[in-house]
């Protein structure tokens, strides 16, 4: 006990001292150093910190989760909370794979047209924002199987560093200050402007953040357990919260809620083997599909190299094709039928090989289903991403969310929680971008008790059965194309964990048909790729990986510097 005490009063006291570094330019002023032990590379210094630390106490990698997972809570409010879900990926020093899927459900008063009006058209920001956007949470189901099952500790004891920062606060960043700003662009809900903001506005860099309501809300889960967040108080003032404002999850919603055990997608890439989330995230199928594309090509360090446009015409090309296929098909797999041998299968990844020209890209309606169109794109990112190995070998790939930033907005009142608006990653209707402007059809439709389709891809590669590298992103779909770039950094093009995660990066999602490029990727390249028919944005990447990787014996992390984390080992 007294040992915790003190490693919060040394977390504390570097929070203050690392606010004055800039971690926001993609220089990384900061290099992590490699370690022996175990690691924790996650998108706030603090959330690394508290699972590193329960690393050097004796915990393993999933008492390390869970405590990672809730300082995140606190200090990514924006991204991240007991109010949202995720998938965790796991390998185990016993050489186990396992998925933990904690995704939120549709409450069951939820249906297919509930975002249309009467005309069939679709209600603005009724699916992003207020109750009810907000699908049944399931962050904190998750963390308590996982906890009970694999880990070593109790929820009290991990629980206490997201507390002490709920309590005594921590200083904002620029990715939580942005966040607020961006959020109140559009008007944003009195309850989160009474959590995050002063006097009427979003906070600035610096300033301290307390959430003092979720600090009780911790404690009270300490004390009674999770289930009074699904059958127990909590539970009781969420649901007054929702017949007060409209929302529809219920009592029963909230006690029926389960996280699911399952398979882990499994694919190879150049000899590695790749171990990925299932639907109903789309993301380990995209990026195993993507992957099997690139392995027919020799893009390696010897070759015409990275950042050339063949290289990103050839990685873009084989993108579109997946997305393409992602809206076609995915959705949530104990709903509908997903042809996914077919979509991750080599033979498969030939064929669409083959379609690639390297002179042009394709018109739109040469990828994937010909009924689905470009509509406007809208761009925004949340969700956070842990990766972490512990001194036994166990591995834990989580990613978590509430949707886009601080979610629905909604704050369930005398509980600090903020609530996720993760029904907007359904279909509203076939075709309607969400906002990601990403589009679907009838496969990821709302229903009552299923899941909408993810992106989120937590991802451990194994070389020879033994850890390689942990790795995922935050940032809607561009989670699947960060992760998937930061995997061919490393495997094809033989860069550092701090490269692969730092370097340039681009996006494409078929639709909209766009190539979103980050104006680091130099010019003579772009211009090439307009002369082969693409369509670019310049911007900024939109999504923030975080990875280990473990060579030679040594752990080395990268926490990407777009969003300002930092990972921590010993
Ligand atoms: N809400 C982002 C995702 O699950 O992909």
């Amino acid at each position: 006990m007294n040992n915790i005490k003190k490693l919060f009063s040394i977390a504390l006291c570097t929070s203050v001292i690392l606010t004055n570094v800039n971690f926001n330019s993609k220089a990384a002023v900061l290099i992590p150093k490699p370690v022996t032990h175990g690691m924790v590379a996650s998108d706030h210094y603090l959330a690394s910190k508290a699972g590193s630390d329960i690393l050097k106490m004796g915990g393993n990698a999933f008492d390390a989760a869970v405590a990672t997972s809730l300082v995140l809570s606190v200090v990514r409010t924006q991204s991240t909370g007991i109010g949202g879900g995720g998938f965790m990926v796991i390998h185990s020093a016993k050489g186990e794979n396992i998925v933990v899927d904690y995704r939120e459900i549709a409450p069951a008063k939820a249906t297919r047209d509930m975002y249309l009006d009467k005309n069939k058209k679709p209600i603005p920001n009724l699916s992003t924002k207020g109750y009810k956007a907000i699908g049944i949470p399931g962050n904190l189901a998750g963390l308590d199987y996982v906890l009970k099952k694999y880990g070593t500790m109790k929820f009290k004891d991990v629980a206490k560093f997201a507390i002490k920062y709920a309590e005594f606060g921590f200083q904002i960043d620029e990715h939580f200050s942005g966040a607020a700003k961006t959020v109140n662009k559009k008007g944003a809900l009195s309850g989160l402007k009474a959590l995050v903001f002063r006097n009427g506005q979003p906070k600035e860099v610096g300033e301290q953040q307390k959430n003092i309501e979720l600090a009780k809300t911790l404690k009270i889960i300490s004390e009674k357990g999770v289930q009074d967040f699904y059958k127990g108080s909590i539970a009781k003032k969420i649901v007054a919260a929702m017949q007060k404002n409209g929302g529809i999850i219920t009592l029963n919603d909230l006690a029926n809620y389960k996280p699911k055990v399952r398979k882990p997608l499994m694919g190879t890439y150049r000899g590695y083997d790749i171990v990925t989330m299932p639907p109903p995230s789309s993301g380990g199928i995209a990026l195993i599909e993507t992957l099997n594309i690139m392995e027919n090509y020799n893009l390696g360090w010897n070759s015409s190299g990275y950042e050339s446009s063949k290289h990103i015409h050839t990685l873009t090309e084989a993108m579109k094709h997946s997305f393409a296929d992602r809206a076609e098909y995915l959705g949530d797999p104990d709903f509908v039928k997903i042809p996914l041998s077919q979509l991750i299968s080599k033979d498969y990844a030939k064929k669409l090989k083959n379609k690639i020209d390297q002179t042009k890209t394709l018109d739109s309606s040469d990828y994937g289903l010909k009924s689905l169109r470009n509509k406007a794109p809208i761009s925004d990112a949340g969700t956070t991403h842990y990766s972490i190995i512990d001194k036994s070998g166990n591995t834990v790939a989580a990613t978590e969310t509430i949707n886009t930033y601080f979610g629905s907005q909604v704050v369930i009142p005398n509980t600090g929680i903020v609530m996720n608006n993760q029904m907007d990653d359904f279909s509203v209707q076939a075709g309607v971008p969400n906002s990601f402007g990403l589009i679907g059809n009838e496969n990821n439709s709302i229903k009552a008790g299923k899941k909408p389709l993810s992106s989120m891809s937590p991802t451990i590669i194994l070389k020879n059965k033994k850890p390689f590298m942990i790795v995922g992103a935050s940032g809607g779909p561009r989670i699947i194309t960060g992760t998937l770039q930061a995997i061919m950094n490393v495997i094809d093009f033989g860069m550092n964990v701090e490269e692969a995660v730092s370097s340039p990066r681009f996006h494409h999602q078929w639709s909209p048909n766009k190539l979103f490029i980050e104006k680091e990727i130099p010019l003579d390249v772009r211009e090439n790729l307009i002369k082969k028919g693409h369509i670019l944005s310049l911007g900024e990447a939109e999504n923030a990986v975080q990875a280990i990787l473990i060579k030679d014996g040594k752990i080395t992390g990268a926490s990407d510097p777009r969003k300002g984390g930092f990972p921590e080992g010993y």
